[in-house]
């Protein structure tokens, strides 16, 4: 059995169909800080299964002592945490609070138990925004620019220790690009509580006519038509790379940092663009100044992901931009 920590949130509920389609077992612990019990239901109704659930949060040391006493843990697959950029600058001691006493609790409650073998997620924004594009998983990490970013950096330090101190252990440390797109049966998909932060949901916003317009940071970045550049990557894709992380993190030892993108760096423009076409929907826009602490471009080398996993990304922008809006439109919410 495997246990998925925050698999009831974006990323990880698709993963957990995933793993259900593919014959995995998977025990979800989260505490609704960022999703919602229905979910769950929604899980059953794309795989006909209900996946075993805990309402917990990861620091409750009892209760997770409890998960791992009363089922045969084998491997973890760690997603819960908090992750606004900008929330994690204003609130930090809880950004730090939560996801590293959160994982030191998760980790100390695997040793205990001597489970040895965790997937966790990671992020691009651990490599330092003065390397060259695109990024390799040996390219420099740290400097990073909000309490959000040296959690993930922290938390993969803490990994490689253990990794180190105990060859036995192994943990995949999957840094994942910008995911968009959602379950292409409008079941499942993002959709955060208050302002969005990220471009897709962003654009979704405005799109339903929540939000009158999309501001455009910056245009005058040294890229093709001087917007943001980044490496969007399908969720549906991002799950199946942990599927495949599974099988690596069962054969392997030590820790191995793996990106997981496409390759493919798309403007800001490009993906509004698409969006617009795709869901022939309008969707107004002005240039605004450039945001603090965003880079010109940031994207993946995916070669070591192919290399390692044998996965590649397979669903393209106009398809990210088709689900991300079905699972909107079907879900739109009277305000
Ligand atoms: P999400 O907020 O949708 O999912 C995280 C889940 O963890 C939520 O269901 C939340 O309720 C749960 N959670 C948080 N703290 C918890 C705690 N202490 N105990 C139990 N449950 C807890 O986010 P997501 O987009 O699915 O991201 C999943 C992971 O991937 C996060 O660790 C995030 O930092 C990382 N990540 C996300 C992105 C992205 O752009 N979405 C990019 C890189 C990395
Ligand atoms: C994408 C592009 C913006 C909003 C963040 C985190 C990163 C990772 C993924 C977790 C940029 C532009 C955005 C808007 C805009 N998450 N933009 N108008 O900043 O690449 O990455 O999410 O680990 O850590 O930092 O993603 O979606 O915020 O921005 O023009 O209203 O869209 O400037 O070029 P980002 P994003």
């Amino acid at each position: 059995m495997i246990l998925v920590t925050g698999g009831t949130g974006y990323i990880g509920s698709h993963t957990v169909v995933s793993m259900i389609e593919q014959g995995y077992e998977p025990l979800i612990v989260d505490n609704f800080v960022n999703s919602k019990p229905e979910v769950l239901d929604r899980i059953e109704m794309i795989t006909g299964k209900r996946p075993l659930f805990y309402e917990a949060d990861i620091r409750d040391e009892e209760k997770m002592e409890q998960i791992f006493t009363e089922h045969e843990i084998e491997a973890v697959i760690h997603f819960a945490g908090l992750k606004a950029v900008g929330e994690s600058v204003s609130i930090p001691l809880e950004y730090y609070d939560n996801n590293i006493n959160g994982t030191l609790v998760l980790l100390e409650t695997m040793k205990r138990h001597n489970v040895k073998k965790i997937i966790f997620s990671s992020s691009a924004t651990v490599y330092d925004r003065f390397n060259t594009m695109p990024l390799t998983e040996e390219s420099k990490t740290g400097n990073c620019t909000n309490p959000y970013g040296w959690t993930k950096f922290m938390i993969e330090e803490i990994i490689m220790d253990i990794c180190n101190a105990d060859s036995s252990w192994c943990g995949v440390l999957l840094r994942y690009f910008n995911p968009i797109g959602a379950h292409e049966s409008g079941l499942l998909g993002e959709d955060p509580q208050g302002i969005p932060n990220n471009l897709m949901p962003y654009i979704c916003r405005v799109a339903e006519g929540r939000l009158e317009k999309l501001s455009v940071y910056g245009d005058d970045y040294p890229t093709h038509d001087g917007t943001g550049v980044r490496d969007y990557i399908h969720v549906v894709d991002l799950a199946e790379g942990h599927i495949k992380a599974i099988d690596l993190v069962f054969r392997s030892n030590g820790a191995i940092p793996v990106n997981l993108g496409t390759g493919t760096g798309y403007s800001v423009m490009d993906v509004l663009n698409t969006f617009m076409e795709v869901n022939g929907i309008d969707v107004p826009y002005v240039i605004a100044g450039r945001r603090a602490g965003d880079i010109a471009e940031c994207y993946a080398d995916p070669s070591r992901a192919e290399e390692l996993l044998g996965w590649k990304a397979e669903f393209d922008l106009k398809k990210m931009c088709r689900d991300s809006w079905n699972f909107i439109a079907k879900n739109i919410k009277q305000s």
